[in-house]
C-alpha cells in the first residue's frame, strides 16, 4: 500500500479544509500547502495564516515555496524555520505565466543555474528536509533530466513529478514514458503526481513503478474527498455514500468558513469551490444546480437536496 499526499491546491485546500478533511476523512499521509511566496519583500499575511503551526495542529502539513533565486529560497526556508518547520516542499512546477514568467515554478527549470545555486543553499541547512515537486520542464520535456540529475547530488525526501511541461498545463494526457525515463534515472525517491482520479488508477500506477514512494493527488480528492480513504481500507464506495460524507464535511466546512468570512457573497464563493471539482460524484444536474445558485439560500436548498440523491 503506497502512502497518499494530498497536492496543493491554491484556492482549494487551504488550513480550514486539510484540518476538516484530516479529521472527518483521512486516508492521506502528508498534506502540502500551496505555495508561499515572497510578495514585496515579505510573506503574505493570507498565507502566514494557511501555514502557522496553530491553524495545523495535529494535521501532517508540509509547507511548500516557491521562488526564482537562493535569496528567496533562504528568505522562506528561514521564515518557516521561525515558524518551527523542519520539513519543506520546494515547487518547481506551477505552470501559471504569472509566476512560470518571473522563473518561478516551472519558469525555474531551464535555469540549470539558478537551481545549482538553490541546491548549494540546500545544502547549508543540516537540519531541514527538501522535497522538490516538479514537471517534465518549461516548454520542453527534456529539462527535467538536467534538473534530476543535479538532484541527483543531493539527498531529498523525494522528488514529485507531474509529467507535462508547464506550457501543457492541464492540457492532453500524461507522459508517462518519460515519467518512466525520470524514474529510474533519480537517485532520490520518487512520487508520481497527475490525473488520479480512481481506485483503478492508483493501482495502475502501483502495478506500473514498483519502486515509487508514493502517489499525490490533487483534483481526483477535491472530486472524492474519500479516494485516499478509501484506498487505504480497500474498499470502494459508490457515490450516495460519498455524497454523504461530502455533506458531513461541507456543514463542518460552512461552520469554520463563517468565523473567517464575511456576507452572504464570500460565504457562496468559498463554499461553491468545495463541489468544483465534483460533477463525477454529483451528476451533471445536481452539480449545475449547486454551480449555478446565484445566492447562498439558493445554493443552501440545492446542497440539501443531494441527500436525496
Ligand atoms: C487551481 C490549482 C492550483 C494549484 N496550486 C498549486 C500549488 O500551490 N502548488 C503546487 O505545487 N501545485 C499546485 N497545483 C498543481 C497540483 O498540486 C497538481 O500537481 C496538479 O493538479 C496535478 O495533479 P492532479 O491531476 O492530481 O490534480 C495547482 C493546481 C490547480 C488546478
Amino acid at each position: 500500500m503506497l502512502p497518499i499526499y494530498f497536492a496543493p491546491i491554491q484556492g482549494y485546500t487551504d488550513d480550514v479544509y486539510r484540518r476538516i478533511h484530516h479529521r472527518m476523512i483521512g486516508g492521506i499521509e502528508e498534506y502540502y500547502t500551496p505555495f508561499v511566496r515572497v510578495e514585496v519583500g515579505s510573506i503574505r499575511s493570507k498565507d502566514i495564516r494557511d501555514i502557522l503551526p496553530a491553524n495545523n495542529k495535529n494535521v501532517p502539513v508540509v509547507p511548500q515555496i516557491i521562488f526564482n533565486s537562493r535569496k528567496e529560497f533562504e528568505y522562506l526556508t528561514n521564515r518557516l524555520i521561525e515558524y518551527g518547520y523542519n520539513r519543506i516542499d520546494l515547487n518547481m512546477g506551477c505552470p501559471f505565466p504569472l509566476q512560470a514568467r518571473h522563473k518561478r515554478g516551472s519558469g525555474i527549470l531551464p535555469h540549470i543555474d539558478i537551481v545549482s545555486d538553490i541546491i548549494e543553499g540546500m545544502k547549508t541547512y543540516n537540519n531541514i528536509t527538501f522535497s522538490v515537486k516538479m514537471r517534465l520542464g518549461w516548454d520542453n520535456n527534456n529539462e527535467a533530466t538536467s534538473i534530476i540529475e543535479i538532484l541527483n547530488n543531493i539527498d531529498l525526501q523525494h522528488i514529485t513529478i507531474h509529467p507535462r511541461t508547464g506550457v501543457e498545463q492541464y492540457k492532453g494526457s500524461v507522459d508517462i514514458e518519460k515519467f518512466r525515463t525520470l524514474y529510474s534515472y533519480s537517485y532520490n525517491p520518487i512520487v508520481y503526481n497527475g490525473d488520479i482520479t480512481t481506485l483503478d488508477d492508483i493501482h495502475i500506477i502501483e502495478d506500473k513503478f514498483p519502486g515509487l514512494k508514493g502517489i499525490m493527488v490533487g483534483r481526483g480528492l477535491l472530486c472524492n474527498p474519500l479516494l485516499a480513504s478509501e484506498y487505504s481500507e480497500s474498499k470502494e464506495f459508490g457515490n450516495t455514500q460519498r455524497i454523504i460524507k461530502m455533506l458531513e464535511m461541507h456543514n463542518a466546512l460552512m461552520v469554520e468558513y463563517s468565523r473567517i468570512l464575511k456576507g452572504d457573497t464570500q460565504m457562496l464563493n468559498k463554499m461553491r469551490t468545495f463541489w468544483e471539482y465534483s460533477e463525477p460524484v454529483l451528476g451533471r444536474k445536481p452539480y449545475k444546480k449547486v454551480m449555478k445558485s446565484g445566492n447562498l439560500k439558493n445554493y443552501l436548498a440545492a446542497v440539501n437536496e443531494l441527500k436525496f440523491l
